[in-house]
């Protein structure tokens, strides 16, 4: 029997999730014309066909471009609200949602432009659905050091609208040790800390994230299994790992779904949990994710259930909340 009716009936969170990721070539195109951007496309249609994608950086390159088409406050609110909408027609009703601020003020787009559109979309959607809506703010890992404790500087404004900080963009050569001061920086404050780490990157990327930045999440994480030792401290923390199979099969992380290792993570004790990381570049909101372990890997009621309690686990919830939902 399906899971489809049981999975669209329960509360779900999304741990795992780039807003800028969330651009729909109709948007895109919308957004172009208005702020007359020229686009290496003539449609929609031909957006959505190129996101054929060999590795994270064939994708990476395509997805900034693609960015450059948010320009105003109001860009941002779209983008945002899009993403709230496709949320409340899962039933998620918890996201926590990373936003690439370097992206932006790298082409003089501030926090003052995008924060607002953010804010004002997460406002009416908690108003609307009930959705909660968290930002976390990541920094972009192929720039320097430098240039993130600048957006760890400019983000001050903001810092109560901020639950994390985050460290995401290419991760081969740029590994965690990189931002080590920052993060110091960063829990200093207060922040919680997540950093994407064994995605495309070694089992000793992981390592660092664990012990260099402090993260409190591994988004992707899914490498772990390569290091027995590794892999039994993350169980023993109950580290919890956000994984994006989708993401992971279009950018041939693994050439085959069914190959995926998130059951057996989950099987082994892991507080594993499911994204869509990238939805519209990937082919699959959240539901679609969960739709695709069904088929692929004969996900059962009993594991779909589990990945779901553990989305909310895994939160920055409080603990009340945390409750009420599982
Ligand atoms: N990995 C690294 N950086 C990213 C990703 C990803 O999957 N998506 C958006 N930025
Ligand atoms: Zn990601």
């Amino acid at each position: 029997m399906s899971l489809t009716p049981l999975l669209n009936s329960l509360p779900k969170a999304e741990l795992h999730l780039h807003i800028e990721g969330t651009l729909s070539p109709a948007l895109m195109w919308e957004l172009a014309d208005k702020h007359q951007v020229r686009l290496p496309y003539n449609s929609e249609a031909e957006i959505a066909a190129a996101y054929q994608f060999d590795n994270l950086q064939s994708f990476l390159d395509l997805y900034y471009q693609g960015a450059d088409v948010l320009r105003d406050e109001d860009d941002f609110y779209r983008l945002m609200w899009e993403y709230l909408r496709a949320c409340h027609e899962q039933n998620i009703v918890h996201t926590e949602v990373m936003f690439d601020p370097q992206t932006h003020t790298e082409r003089g787009i501030g926090f003052d432009i995008f924060m607002p559109g953010f804010l004002r979309a997460a406002q009416e959607a908690r108003q609307e659905w009930g959705i909660s809506c968290y930002l976390i703010c990541s920094f972009l890992r192929h720039l320097s050091e430098q240039a993130a404790f600048e957006t760890l500087e400019a983000a001050a404004p903001w810092y109560p609208d901020i639950t994390a900080f985050g460290l995401d963009s290419s991760e081969l050569g740029h590994p965690p040790e990189k931002f080590a001061r920052v993060f110091k920086r960063v829990k200093e404050l207060g922040f919680a800390i997540v950093a994407h780490a064994g995605e495309e990157g070694p089992p000793e990327y992981i390592w660092q994230a664990v012990e260099l930045l402090n993260v409190d999440r591994i988004d992707h994480g899914v490498r772990c299994q390569e290091d027995p030792r590794l892999l039994a401290l993350i169980r023993e923390r109950q580290l919890p790992l956000t994984v994006c199979p989708l993401s992971n099969l279009k950018l041939c992380v693994i050439d085959d779904l069914a190959k995926h290792n998130i059951l057996s993570l989950l099987d082994e004790g892991l507080l594993v949990t499911v994204n869509s990381d990238d939805p519209t570049y990937f082919g699959g909101f959240l539901n679609d994710n969960f739709s695709a372990l069904e088929h692929a890997l004969g996900m059962n009621e009993q594991q779909l259930q589990q990945l779901i309690v553990n989305s909310f686990k895994a939160s920055f919830l409080p603990e009340a909340d945390k409750q009420y939902w599982t």
